[in-house]
């Protein structure tokens, strides 16, 4: 794994919209594996701006988000389909039919079997991951086996308190989501992975540092073979091995 070591959030975002805007230009047609989270918030914004000042284009691209709440309608704010819109699609020039996000409606095996599909015919050039701090990417949490492909998990404790800044209250935050699983995720070309902050710098040691397991489902990247991590020094602060 190739650490990209950064001052701060900003320049993380700056790094890794610069490795997704190369990625554009040298391949118009790429598929991009996208996240949602707090993390890639600013990078988006820069792949807009980007857009708008130099004209890369997203025409010929299609994205495949990793995971979305279930029981979410795409209209609901709150949804992954819609935080997508308002931090990346609506400003720039990717069209309707090439975005995917995981229904969260509707009936568990048929969306997973269609996700599924649809990822097996169209292989992720680069994958943008965000990391939980217990260690889950996409919404695979620590677990006993690395599940393979799109499922529905329920959320842990910990996943539903991270993310009930999200929300009204914690008892709105969804039980259950949809996600890619660990072998789609590694099936991807390239991921690049963003971790910003001292609350992750724990985990990120356990990724880089310590062994691959499901409890720390991250982990599994130490196996792939065109991982970026793009950090601060915040988040590597915990590391044994000095950044
Ligand atoms: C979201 C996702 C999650 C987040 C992770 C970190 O699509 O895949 O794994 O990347 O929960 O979230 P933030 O960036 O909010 O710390």
């Amino acid at each position: 794994m190739k650490v990209i070591i950064v001052e701060n959030y900003e320049e993380a975002s700056q790094e890794a919209a610069k490795i997704f805007i190369n990625q554009v230009k040298e391949k118009p047609n790429s598929i991009l594996g996208l996240a949602t989270g707090s993390t890639p918030v600013r990078m988006y914004e820069l792949l807009r701006e980007d857009h708008e000042k130099n004209h890369t284009s997203y025409k010929d691209v299609k994205s495949y988000n990793l995971d979305e709440y279930f029981g979410l309608d795409a209209s609901h704010p709150q949804s992954y389909h819609y935080f997508m819109y308002k931090n990346l699609f609506n400003g720039i020039d990717i069209k309707d039919e090439n975005v995917h996000v995981p229904c969260g409606q509707g009936n568990i095996q048929e969306n997973c079997d269609e996700y599924n599909k649809m990822l097996a015919e169209n292989p992720i050039d680069i994958q943008l991951l965000g990391i939980g701090s217990n260690g889950h990417i996409g919404f695979n949490e620590p677990a006993d086996v690395f599940e393979e492909y799109t499922h529905c998990v329920e959320l842990t404790q910990n996943t539903i308190d991270a993310n009930k800044r999200f929300f009204e209250s914690e008892e709105e935050v969804p039980r259950k989501a949809y996600t890619m699983g660990i072998g789609t995720i590694m099936r991807a070309k390239r991921i690049v992975l963003v971790v910003s902050g001292e609350d992750k710098a724990d985990i990120l040691r356990k990724v880089i540092e310590g062994p691959v397991t499901p409890k720390v489902p991250a982990s599994i990247l130490k196996f792939h073979p065109y991982v970026t991590i793009v950090a601060d020094k915040a988040a590597l602060s915990l590391c044994n091995k000095q950044y």
